[in-house]
């Protein structure tokens, strides 16, 4: 599998359904609610899912696919497998906030290979293949080389889940302390993105799902940065965990977090 011709195909695959939500029509966003506290899905997450899921199967027909919004999750640990956030941002798009993006991830038996993550608002394709390096618009993006004191933490307050929320504002208030401020943009991916390309220096949510990080997680190392659970230890892709990333200088951060 030539992975380089490959990303290029699902790059267009991504940027054609990211139009879906750039378009939509926002009379009609048949709002409804999902597990969880304040955590809502709209017509146009399930449009996505299924037109990425179309366009992925003619793309690459030998990737099982796995996108947040199907009922039921094919296991990622064997094969070739797409594991796909249709809007990661839903909040975002619901208030027309304009920071929410599709994220895909390629893995290969468990193991992220590619990641493509699309921000139809801002035009910014973010890709990278294992080994290979990241890239935002076809341009080479390299984590900060600026220490925690002069940089920006970007956090996820894990807002769907009320029993960590107390523990993330607990960390944030401590490592605030020692930076220079705090950035929530409400899409953990774009989040991820910002550190892989130097516009933050650390991120940290104490709960996310896999398609949040498969691809950003993938995006941040080959930027130069260590993306890992905040407890250390690998990210998991056929369960939730908790996400730390941060560039070079500041990926000892984690050893204090929880
Ligand atoms: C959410 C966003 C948000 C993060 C949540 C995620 P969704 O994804 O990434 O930034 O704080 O934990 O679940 O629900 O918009 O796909
Ligand atoms: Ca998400
Ligand atoms: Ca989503």
């Amino acid at each position: 599998m030539d992975l380089k011709e490959l990303i290029k195909k699902i790059e267009e695959d991504a940027r054609f359904c990211g139009q879906i939500f750039y378009n939509a029509d926002r009379s009609s966003l048949d709002i409804s609610s999902k597990e969880g506290q304040n955590n809502f899905v709209t017509k146009y997450d399930k449009m996505v899912q299924e037109e990425i899921k179309k366009r992925l199967a003619v793309t690459f027909p030998d990737a099982v696919f796995v996108g947040e919004e199907e009922a039921e999750h094919a296991p990622v640990d064997k094969g070739w497998v797409f594991v796909v956030d249709p809007i990661d941002g839903t909040a975002n798009f619901i208030r027309d906030f304009h920071m929410s993006c599709i994220s895909i991830a390629l893995l290969k038996d468990g193991d992220p290979v590619l990641g493509v993550i699309y921000n139809p608002y801002a035009e910014e394709m973010f890709t990278a293949i294992k080994g290979e390096g990241a890239f935002l618009n076809g341009e080479p993006i390299h984590v900060s080389d600026k220490e925690l004191s002069g940089g920006f933490i970007i956090f996820g307050s894990a807002s769907y889940y009320d029993d960590i929320r107390d523990k993330s504002y607990e960390i944030l208030s401590r490592y605030e302390k020692k930076a220079l401020d705090t950035r929530r943009s409400g899409s953990a991916a774009l989040d991820m993105c910002a550190v892989a390309c130097g516009r933050a220096e650390m991120f940290f949510e104490l709960r996310l799902c896999p398609w949040d990080y498969a691809a950003a997680g993938l995006l941040v190392k080959e930027a130069g940065g260590a993306a890992h659970r905040i407890e250390g230890g690998d990210l998991t892709y056929d369960r939730n965990c908790s996400v730390f990333a941060a560039n070079a200088l500041c990926k000892d951060e984690w050893k204090n977090m929880v």
